[in-house]
């Protein structure tokens, strides 16, 4: 029986393919090297015992009567009831939990927390972890059923599917992922805190996602993978608009992976850059903060920058050549392996 085990699961950076993970279309992610991580001992009594250590603050429940909760004990609490509703036999257990990804900053914290307890539980209560895509929708619906973010499958795939040195190319219809070789040579890819935090479920991310629901009730279709530009020619022009980005950033997700197959940075710098006009433009989840960002990235020398994650404040991305200027805040992200889990 195993008494204690060690979860981490990375937070995530995303290249490029934004707001596309709903609409089954396609983008290119990578794990990175921060994450949660939880240290989980097994307890003899139903109750689950959780600590935040960086917050200071604890939970205590039922197993089998988890309830609700705001905050990050919805994360804990929509765990173990996903768990259960899976059919998992959980054991009671205490939780402590600490992290390294920044909050509300565009690089997955949320994936990171949900994805380790999910995985510390199921350790602490021998039970085996169902396949990765699989364990990457439970996760995510404990997002959209607990904490109220209508989020898509990027994160939760990125966190459990990451790969050192490699960012994978997801296919959100096929659930495909396929490892991309992600060397860049002398550049690097940066991000930078625009300083201006976003919450998912608070923010336009929920309208985002029902206003491409009603194109595609408009248009008859399923989901917008269907749909051409010439489709969208009909909807009224905010539809229009949001259907233009999720289309066009498709199409950049598979120039920017044959770009870096011909290790063209020119290329790809220009793709980040159009994927965030599309983003500014069509997509509006962009914000005055954000863009003194990428204005400071563009300065410094990157040869493409753009907002990453859900929008509305956050991160941008940033492609730098190995001559760029200093840029204030910037942090390397390098790609890096996904979630694991070891006996304390
Ligand atoms: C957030 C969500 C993801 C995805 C991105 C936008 O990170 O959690 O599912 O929709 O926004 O690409």
């Amino acid at each position: 029986m195993t008494t204690n085990a060690i979860a981490f699961a990375p937070g995530r950076a995303n290249l490029i393919g934004e707001h596309t993970d709903y609409n089954q279309g396609l983008a290119l992610p990578f794990a990175i090297s921060e994450g949660v991580t939880v240290r989980a001992t097994a307890l003899g009594d139903g109750r689950i015992d959780a600590i935040a250590v960086d917050v200071g603050e604890q939970d205590s429940f039922e197993i089998g009567r988890p309830g609700r909760a705001g905050g990050w004990r919805a994360f804990v609490r929509g765990a173990a009831g996903e768990l259960g509703q899976a059919g998992v036999e959980l054991r009671g257990a205490s939780l402590e939990i600490t992290g390294t990804v920044p909050r509300g900053a565009g690089l997955s914290s949320s994936a990171a927390l949900e994805v380790s307890v999910v995985l510390a539980l199921l350790a602490v209560s021998d039970a085996s972890p169902p396949d990765q895509i699989e364990l990457a929708k439970l996760c995510s619906r404990i997002e959209n059923d607990w904490v109220g973010a209508q989020t898509g499958l990027l994160d939760q795939i990125s966190s459990l599917c990451g790969e050192r040195d490699r960012a994978l190319r997801i296919d959100f219809r096929s659930l495909d992922v396929r490892p991309v070789s992600l060397e860049l040579g002398d550049f690097s890819l940066v991000t930078v805190d625009s300083g201006e935090k976003h919450m998912h479920a608070g923010s336009g991310y929920n309208e985002r996602r029902a206003e491409c629901a009603r194109a595609c009730s408009e248009l008859r279709v399923d989901s917008l993978r269907e749909v051409t530009l010439a489709d969208a020619d009909g909807l009224p022009p905010v539809l229009r608009r949001r259907v233009r980005h999720v289309i066009t950033e498709n199409e950049r997700v598979d120039a920017a992976v044959a770009a870096l197959e011909r290790a063209d940075m020119i290329e790809l710098g220009g793709l980040l850059d159009a994927s965030h006009a599309s983003l500014r433009d069509c997509y509006a989840v962009s914000t005055p903060a954000v863009e003194q960002t990428v204005r400071r990235c563009k300065g410094a020398g990157a040869l493409g920058a753009r907002i990453m994650g859900g929008g509305f404040g956050g991160h941008v991305i940033a492609l730098l050549p190995p001559d760029a200027g200093p840029l204030a805040g910037a942090v390397e992200v390098r790609p890096g392996d996904g979630a694991r889990v070891s006996a304390r």
